[in-house]
């Protein structure tokens, strides 16, 4: 009985206490409105001049509209959102629009911001992003200039992704950036295009909130007007350090620092930690009660203190009682319940501790449940029954839990990174038994995909190849799967190739000509293995791990798809990285084996020459595979290789690979040979190095040999049907506009 009731009066304080916290909560000074319609206005913004900091965060709140939209200062820039430092505000584009006969029928193609004076900065979060089929753009400001073009042909050719780079191209912007322009133009005023695109339009606005469709064409304006523009917000014109030294004042108020801009002008203030609320305000930032907090750090009992907490644990356990520490372990199963209802006498102890206790085994069955569902949610099932299915495969696929990987890496630490991408970060992970492994964590996970992902983790873990990078397990209790690798310990072929400091790469050619045979032969592996061939799609030096021998293992299957074998193609969003891409790929859309032909083709002719896939110093051919098949076709193979690669020894080796390079790198999928006819053909050539230490065998007969697979004449041309090679240059050039 008086359990219960202890029981209920700890309910009934935790409830309290969680109200007192919210009602807390506003971010303005007193006596001023801290919104205007539906969007909150927290200081230093402000309606009128007493509640805001300077001119330029003094909101103007225009109620002639409902609900009232936010103004800033006397501009017609209008404000959507406010968050910490960054502001955002409507968008307004520049665009323009076409009649069938072409001529202008709206025009708005000129356009033009100017922040000097005001504490405002273009976020880089923002693109510049171009629009249309005939379209052009420059645009910039007094000390940068930037633009490009976007052409084409088809409506066919137009998909639905962020920026696919038909239709629509886009460009960064540089840090610091104040003042911005931009002149939108047309090369045919639109007369080719008209029927499916008759406008065009130049915006700058945050990247991450935009996808393009080719129905935006026909309401541009109104299909661009919701993408915000990021503005950074800092105060004065100094650095935290300036600021101090010269005036000895900052804005920021007790319990917050003072953070440089990310734009290097003026500052910020941000509440320190341990204290959430309004940093510029007098007592903004208010204790934070992390014992409440739905992350709750303690695993046992939490006590929470000014701008800090403690966690313990209760008496009948031991350890730090911390979550990501050591937790809290039972000493021993006694009775302690009993002791608990007999205690009449200390009802405020009983009281704290019932509470905190209860409060304790709520949240942990809250953890284990969203644990559970993101379990679900990832198709944890599914994966289970995938791999009960496939017989023989449950040792090897492990499913990791979360606490098991957050202790891996050191609560994901940043010092455990091993590399960071478009696809997410990979962590390097220490599992109990001491074996590393790495982690990866990707970057955006899509539940459209979730069928997909289940059937590529099962089939991986299926795979064994000693040159492909095993997958050791995975992890679905997060709200994004974590995939855990085997650990390869010597970086990244491209690493070796290109970033070692020394003048000339370090790989020898023995080893180059084995990296090769390696990874054409993990790639024939994938293309051929069980029922279900997989198509790497990302094949690049960069995913191509090297061991401590230097033996290839191939990796990142995150884009990898699988084949199902009743069909040659498959119809997909184009994937894959510049300076790689298959072209026909490329333009066609359709996946095959032959796109990865094309990129392994690519990579050998890295290992050949030692240069860059896309190399924007280059002067006359950026991308790496046209200027190897221009070079070849002028018989230039000689200036291009790596210096000092070649020798008395290895010429003959050197010239069949290029010439295997040259048939991989061919325009037409069909005519590049079978990534088994490459290994095949990868592995005479080593053994015939293996030979010539041996035998010295007259080079007559082998370059016989090497010739075997004759090169089909007129498999690559460099002008007419090769429209997609000018393209790809054209779009390169557009990113390179002078500065
Ligand atoms: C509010 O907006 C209306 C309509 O755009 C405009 O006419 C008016 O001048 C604005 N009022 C203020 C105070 O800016
Ligand atoms: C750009 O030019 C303006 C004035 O012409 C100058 O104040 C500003 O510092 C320059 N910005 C950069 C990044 O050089
Ligand atoms: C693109 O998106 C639009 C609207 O969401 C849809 O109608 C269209 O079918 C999509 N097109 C493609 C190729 O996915
Ligand atoms: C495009 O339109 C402009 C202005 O309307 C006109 O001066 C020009 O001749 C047109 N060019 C073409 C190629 O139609
Ligand atoms: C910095 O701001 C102050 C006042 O806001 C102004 O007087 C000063 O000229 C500014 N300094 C620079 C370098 O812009
Ligand atoms: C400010 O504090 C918040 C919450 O503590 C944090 O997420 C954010 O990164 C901080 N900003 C800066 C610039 O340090």
């Amino acid at each position: 009985m008086p359990c219960t009731v202890a029981l209920l009066l700890s309910v009934l304080w935790l409830l309290l206490a969680s109200l007192a916290a919210t009602v807390n909560g506003t971010e303005q000074k007193a006596g001023c409105k801290s919104k205007c319609g539906n969007i909150d206005i927290p200081y230093p913004f402000g309606i009128g001049r007493q509640c805001s900091m300077e001119k330029w965060t003094n909101i103007n709140c225009n109620t002639t509209f409902s609900p009232p939209k936010p103004f800033i200062a006397t501009s017609n820039l209008e404000i959507v959102h406010i968050s910490g430092f960054e502001v955002r505000i409507k968008n307004v584009p520049a665009t323009s629009c076409y009649s069938q006969s072409g001529a202008l029928v709206e025009d708005f193609s000129l356009l033009n911001f100017n922040f000097y004076g005001t504490p405002y900065t273009f976020s880089t979060k923002n693109k510049l992003t171009i629009l249309g089929c005939d379209t052009n753009a420059m645009s910039g400001s007094a000390n940068y200039s930037s633009g490009c073009i976007s052409l084409c042909e088809k409506r066919e050719n137009l998909m639905n992704s962020s920026c696919p780079g038909i239709g629509c191209c886009q460009t960064s912007i540089p840090k610091r950036l104040k003042e911005f322009y931009v002149i939108l133009g047309s090369i045919y005023n639109y007369t080719n295009v008209w029927s499916f695109d008759p406008c065009g339009a130049a915006f700058l606005g945050e990247q991450d909130m935009y996808t393009f469709k080719a129905s935006d064409f026909f309401n541009i304006r109104s299909s661009l007007i919701d993408i915000p523009i990021v503005l950074n917000f800092a105060v004065g014109n100094q650095t935290c350090k300036e600021a101090k030294d010269n005036s000895g004042t900052i804005v920021c108020t007790e319990n917050s620092d003072c953070y440089d801009s990310v734009d290097d002008i003026g500052y910020i203030c941000n509440c320190s930690t341990g204290y959430k609320g309004n940093p510029y305000l007098n007592k903004g930032c208010q204790d934070v009660n992390e014992c409440e907090d739905g992350n709750n750090p303690c695993e046992g009992i939490c006590i929470n203190s000014e701008g800090s907490y403690k966690c313990s644990c209760p008496d009948d356990s031991y350890g730090d009682g911390r979550r990501d520490g050591s937790g809290c372990t039972k000493k021993n199963k006694k009775i302690p319940v009993l002791q608990l209802s007999l205690g009449l006498g200390g009802g405020i102890v009983v009281l704290l501790l019932g509470g905190s206790g209860l409060f304790h085994s709520l949240k942990k069955r809250q953890v284990s449940k969203l644990n559970q569902k993101y379990f679900q949610q990832n198709g944890g099932l599914l994966l289970k029954q995938n791999i009960a299915s496939h017989e023989g495969g449950v040792e090897s696929t492990k499913i990791y839990t979360a606490k098991e990987l957050k202790l891996a890496t050191n609560n994901f630490d940043r010092s455990q990174i091993l590399g960071q991408g478009g696809y997410g970060t990979v962590y390097k992970g220490t599992l109990p038994d001491l074996s590393i492994v790495a982690i990866k964590k990707s970057k955006i996970f899509d539940e459209s995909q979730l069928g997909q992902f289940i059937n590529e983790v099962a089939i991986l873990t299926q795979l064994n190849h000693r040159n492909v990078v095993k997958l050791m397990g995975c992890c679905l209790e997060t709200e994004i799967p974590l995939l855990v690798y085997e650990f390869v310990s010597n970086g990244t072929l491209y690493h070796h190739l290109h970033e070692n400091s020394d003048e000339h790469s370090s790989v020898s050619w023995e080893d180059r000509l084995r990296i090769a045979a390696e990874t054409a032969e993990a790639i024939a592996y994938l293309h051929s293995a069980a029922s279900t061939p997989i198509i790497h799609r990302d094949v690049k030096s960069a995913n191509i791990l090297l061991d401590s021998n230097f033996t290839a293992k191939v990796a990142d299957f995150g884009a990898s798809k699988l084949n199902p074998s009743d069909q040659t193609q498959i119809d997909t969003l184009v994937q894959g990285t510049m300076g790689y891409l298959d072209p026909e790929y490329f333009h066609t859309s359709q996946l095959t084996e032959k796109s990865d032909v094309y990129s392994f083709g690519v990579v050998l002719a890295e290992l050949l020459t030692a240069k860059k896939p896309l190399c924007f110093e280059r002067s006359q051919e950026r991308n790496l595979a046209t200027h190897f098949i221009l070079s070849m076709k002028e018989n230039n193979l000689f200036q291009i290789l790596e210096a000092g690669l070649v020798n008395e020894k290895n010429t003959v080796q050197v010239q069949a690979l290029a010439k295997l390079a040259k048939r991989c790198l061919s325009l037409k999928g069909e005519t590049r040979p079978s990534m088994k006819e490459v290994a095949a053909e990868l592995d005479r050539l080593r053994g015939f190095v293996k030979q010539t230490r041996t035998k010295h065998s007259s080079g007559k007969t082998m370059s016989v040999e090497c010739d075997l697979y004759a090169i089909p004449s007129g498999s690559y041309s460099t002008d007419g049907t090769s429209g997609l090679y000018s393209m790809e240059k054209q779009m390169l050039r557009s990113m390179n506009f002078p500065r």
